[in-house]
């Protein structure tokens, strides 16, 4: 995830985009860069912050009123001055900033390359600006030749470009956010309202596959067959501390709801480092703590019943205690942060044994970056709240494309619209969450590929409403915890229609029968039937469960926590990354 912006006015371009990457900031921070157009293009970009950057090569004294600007969150390539937007083509007249990931990157790229043009980074980005170029150099204008390049694209991607000569700015949004915002003789394009927020609160909104074309006084609207199309403005009343948020009253909200988002992202990730390991080795060890630990445990199911191999997860700051790896052993370590301490620990350990490292992280040239031998990025964006959601969704996606990619039996790419359809039950789960945010002890019940996401609704819970909450395979009840259910004591059993299914119904009615207040999450009807209350999900391949089951507990975890009047976002006692063993 990055944050673009692009202006054209009668203001200072470099005051308004500086300004507006500070805002958004958030959504990236590894590298910076401006470019403005003044009769010539002058970009400057470098690695580091908003803060240092713009200070270091002096944006504010760049002259011009038309620019556009970046601040990076690398998905291709390293954070470097090279990878830094904005990218250009070989004459550095068409020039630009992208959010997104182009999936056919590699072909465009060889294509543009036996055709002469010369590449200066490892972005996907930059071959946008040169397939402009091409085209232009075939005859056509600066629009077809935008319109042309973005037909090429697979992905998603939000591009806004200069294009020398031209005193306007060509825009495009599929899959990556992008709003247009109408000022007095000024327009503007960004990633997020918040950005510009402070100059205009008329806003276009951009749907998929629309392109744009803005200048100080007029906007035009295309398909993208460059047909004219007309997008009504909205008027936005937000305060500043709600625009941060996008809207939402907090980021664990937002995060939630990003999720439709970014896991198309994960989808589009390059998975290809785990090719060969996989092929390679039998002996599979998975170290992960905290919701990275859940996402292990579906691995390690999938891993097992699926390719056949043998897999032990290990929670990180047990493994050097427990467990004893030789070069025969692939660690799989997964860290959204790439910087706790434990799974940094147990990395190191399983080195130190020989062992062969994959590490699945979201935070490029995070610690666990630099020790593990191989790494897959989970382009899910910086994660702000404490309490991981979109990462665990994430780490579910590229986990599924490492190991289903070019399976015909497996649509993940259906996974986001379901994630949406789910969210749109948010209000019933608020009032699910009314019912049991007084509650001292709360059971989460699945079996299967549903446990380890009982065991995450459970993390989530107790995480941010400081409700004593469990998981436990619905078999094991009987053999303990039983004895803990008594009159109105909440159980929320995972009962997918699945192989595990009649014995979740039995579970449910042991539960029942002792009192519990039974909410199952199913779709199921002898189920639904059983339970006090119903959180319906889609039929599906019972492998993709795990995707739908998640989004529900997560807003339950949210909605009891607002009840209960704690802040989600910052949960007593808890970081968002524990650098500390
Ligand atoms: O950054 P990591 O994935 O390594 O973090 C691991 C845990 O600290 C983390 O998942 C923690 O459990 C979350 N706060 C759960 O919401």
């Amino acid at each position: 995830m990055c944050g673009i912006i692009g202006y054209v006015g009668s203001k200072r371009a470099s005051d308004v985009i500086t300004e507006g990457l500070k805002r958004l900031e958030y959504r990236g921070y590894d590298s910076v860069g401006i470019a403005i157009y003044n009769g010539g293009i002058h970009i400057r970009k470098e690695k580091g912050t908003v803060e240092e950057v713009s200070t270091a090569l002096q944006f504010t004294n760049l002259d011009g009123h038309l620019g556009i600007g970046h601040t990076r969150w690398a998905t291709h390539g390293a954070p470097c001055k090279d990878n830094a937007h904005p990218h250009h083509d070989c004459t550095g007249k068409v020039v630009l900033v992208h959010n997104g990931v182009i999936e056919n990157f590699i072909p465009l790229k060889s294509e543009l390359e036996k055709k002469g043009h010369r590449f200066n980074s490892e972005t996907d980005t930059e071959l946008i600006a040169h397939f402009i170029e091409q085209y232009m150099n075939d005859g056509l204008s600066p629009f077809i030749s935008f319109i042309r390049t973005v037909e090429r694209l697979k992905g998603s991607y939000s591009i806004v470009s200069l294009i020398e000569g031209e005193d306007k700015i060509y825009i495009a949004r599929k899959n990556s956010p992008l709003i247009l915002g109408v000022g007095k003789d000024e327009m503007f394009c960004a990633s997020d309202i918040p950005a510009v927020l402070n100059h205009t609160k008329t806003f276009v909104p951009l749907e998929e596959g629309d392109i744009a074309v803005i200048s100080k006084l007029d906007y035009t609207v295309y398909d993208h067959f460059g047909n004219q199309i007309k997008r009504t403005p909205i008027e936005i009343n937000w305060s500043s501390e709600m625009a941060e948020k996008g809207g939402y009253p907090h980021f664990m909200l937002k995060e939630i709801h990003d999720q439709v988002h970014f896991i198309y992202e994960s989808l589009a990730a390059d998975v290809s480092a785990s090719e060969d390991l996989l092929n390679l080795f039998d002996n599979i060890q998975l170290v992960a703590a905290g919701t990275s630990y859940h996402a292990s445990l579906v691995l390690k199911y999938l891993l097992q019943k699926f390719k056949g191999k043998t897999v032990e997860s290990i929670i990180a700051s047990e493994y050097p205690f427990v467990s004893f790896p030789t070069k025969d052993t692939l660690v799989i370590a997964i860290s959204q942060s790439g910087e706790t301490a434990d799974t940094i620990q147990a990395v190191r350990y399983a080195k130190q044994c020989g062992a062969k490292v994959l590490a699945l992280t979201n935070v490029v040239q995070s610690s666990i970056t630099r020790v593990a031998d191989k790494i897959i990025y989970l382009n899910a964006g910086p994660e702000v709240s404490v309490a991981a959601t979109k990462t665990f969704s994430s780490q579910l996606a590229v986990i599924y494309k490492m190991l289903f990619s070019g399976d015909k039996n497996i649509d993940l790419s259906q996974i986001p619209q379901i994630i949406e359809t789910i969210l749109q039950q948010e209000e019933f789960i608020r009032s699910v969450a009314a019912q049991i945010s007084n509650k001292k002890n709360i059971f989460f019940l699945g079996r299967g590929l549903s446990y380890p996401i009982a065991m995450e609704g459970a993390l989530k819970l107790k995480e941010i409403s400081y409700i004593h909450a469990e998981a436990y395979p619905g078999g094991e009840l009987k053999h303990g915890p039983l004895s803990l259910i008594e009159n109105g004591v909440p159980v929320i059993v995972l009962a997918p229609d699945d192989e595990t299914s009649s014995k979740m119904l039995g579970s449910l009615k042991e539960v029942k029968t002792r009192g519990a207040y039974v909410i199952a999450i199913t779709n199921n009807p002898e189920i639904e039937k059983e339970a006090h209350i119903s959180i319906n999900i889609p039929h599906l391949n019972p492998i993709l469960y795990p995707f739908v089951l998640t989004i529900p507990l997560q807003l339950l975890a949210y909605y009891v926590s607002i009840r209960k009047d704690i802040d989600p976002d910052r949960p007593r006692n808890l970081a968002k990354s524990v650098t500390v063993e």
